[in-house]
């Protein structure tokens, strides 16, 4: 153990030449903020589930999608990949691209690495949320840990058909069909044009529900090697069009490797940061990582459907400024809450809170001045025997906010 290995979650994994996990990632990993109560991510997580359970029921009225969010992110190298059709050489898999823990194993690069499993262990309508990696430079929208939302529904043709008149002449297959840029070979159209309607039905009620009857949708065809035909989904937000999810019809032979080879079935993974920000107007993605309670605690609402708005606080840290000032000869015709005033109206909602913290009168004018005395206190500036200290906490620019006001006062 030490220098030859990852010690990871309760697991130790032997390094080799493709290892190339960084301490700050690793110390990023169990943090489940998809799971942590009122974060942001949960919200959304929690508004995804409370739609999907509302909306789709079974015939016992047992919800049909199942929830999980606790699988670990450290998965094989195969899981992530090999399990998803994705070919040995494909770009994706490049090293500079992803975290490996060694030549087998990895953070996943997305949550569709659970696909077969999930499948194959018998579920036909799941979600699955967690916490993704990928190496990316960082800025305001790119963070190398995300979160994703993974959804896959199977149908067997007595459930995809018996919805159509005349359905039971239908049929899922087709013998020696061709791919096309419609459908793959071993699909019928018919089968390929109802997974595609209702794969494009659930996200648009799903953003509908999240945003409102007014959100605009769009399809963009694409690509990818688990899904065919494939789409993105993209939202018009403040006038431009942003994307939010890639989906499709699942390729048939992980179907068959998962055991589910006489279903079709859609899949789709969604970026819940994205959302996110979308939603609660949140500007920049290493928010979501932020323990300020200034952050933090504007998402704790009653109701996870509460509409909120994200108000931007400062980045830097609070600060705490004492000033201490004289107060005019004529002392008494002032009062604590003058100043107070006169904080807020220079420095306005970036002061977070104002207080007395002392109060002093000079021993040396408790008595009348000599004119000695008084000459000493006018060349101090000083033109009075009482003064106070006033602390104000708030951030950087809280502070020339309250050092103004001191200025203004003084
Ligand atoms: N895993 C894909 C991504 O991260 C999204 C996706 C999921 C696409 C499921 C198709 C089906 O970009």
């Amino acid at each position: 153990i030490g220098q030859d290995s990852i010690e990871l979650l309760g697991h130790s994994y032997p390094r080799d030449d493709f290892t190339n996990i960084t301490p700050k990632i690793l110390a990023k990993v169990g943090f489940h903020l998809q799971n942590q109560p009122y974060h942001p991510l949960w919200l959304i997580k929690e508004r995804i589930k409370a739609h999907f359970y509302s909306s789709y029921v079974g015939r016992w009225g047992n919800p049909l999608f199942s929830v999980h969010d606790n699988l670990s992110p450290v998965v094989t190298v195969e899981q992530n990949f090999d399990s998803l059709l994705i070919p040995p050489d494909h770009p994706c898999r490049k090293r500079g691209d992803n975290y490996y823990l060694n030549r087998t194993t990895m953070l996943r690069a997305h949550t569709s690495a659970h696909q077969r499993e999930l499948v194959r262990s018998g579920l036909d309508a799941f979600l699955l949320a967690g916490d993704v990696y990928r190496r990316d430079e960082i800025n305001a929208s790119h963070y190398p840990v995300f979160h994703q939302m993974e959804g896959v529904r199977l149908f067997s043709d007595l459930q995809l058909f018996s919805r159509v008149r005349g359905g039971d002449e239908l049929s899922l297959f087709e013998r020696g069909g061709r791919r096309t840029g419609q459908k793959q070979e071993s699909h019928s159209l018919e089968a390929v044009k109802l997974v595609e309607f209702d794969l494009k039905a659930t996200l648009t009620r799903l953003v509908t529900h999240l945003f409102g009857p007014d959100v605009e949708v769009r399809w963009v065809d694409c690509c990818f090697p688990f899904t065919h035909p494939s789409f993105e989904m993209e939202v018009r937000f403040q006038g431009d069009w942003m994307e939010v999810l890639g989906c499709g019809v699942m390729e048939q032979e992980l179907l068959l490797s998962a055991g589910a080879g006489n279903k079709l079935g859609w899949a789709f993974g969604l970026g819940l940061e994205r959302l996110a920000m979308i939603l609660y107007s949140i500007p920049d993605i290493r928010l979501f990582w932020s323990r300020d309670e200034r952050f933090l605690k504007q998402f704790r609402v009653d109701d996870i459907q509460t509409p909120i708005c994200f108000q931007p606080f400062s980045k830097y840290p609070p600060f705490h400024n004492d000033i201490s000032f004289w107060l005019p000869d004529a002392a008494d015709r002032f009062t604590e809450n003058d100043f107070y005033d006169l904080v807020r109206s220079v420095g306005g909602d970036l002061v977070e809170k104002v207080s007395l913290v002392d109060d002093f009168t000079d021993p040396s004018c408790e008595h009348r001045m000599s004119g000695e005395g008084k000459r000493k206190l006018l060349s101090e500036r000083r033109t009075g025997s009482r003064g106070i200290r006033i602390r104000s906490r708030g951030s950087f620019l809280r502070q020339l906010a309250a050092a103004a006001a001191a200025a203004v006062c003084l």
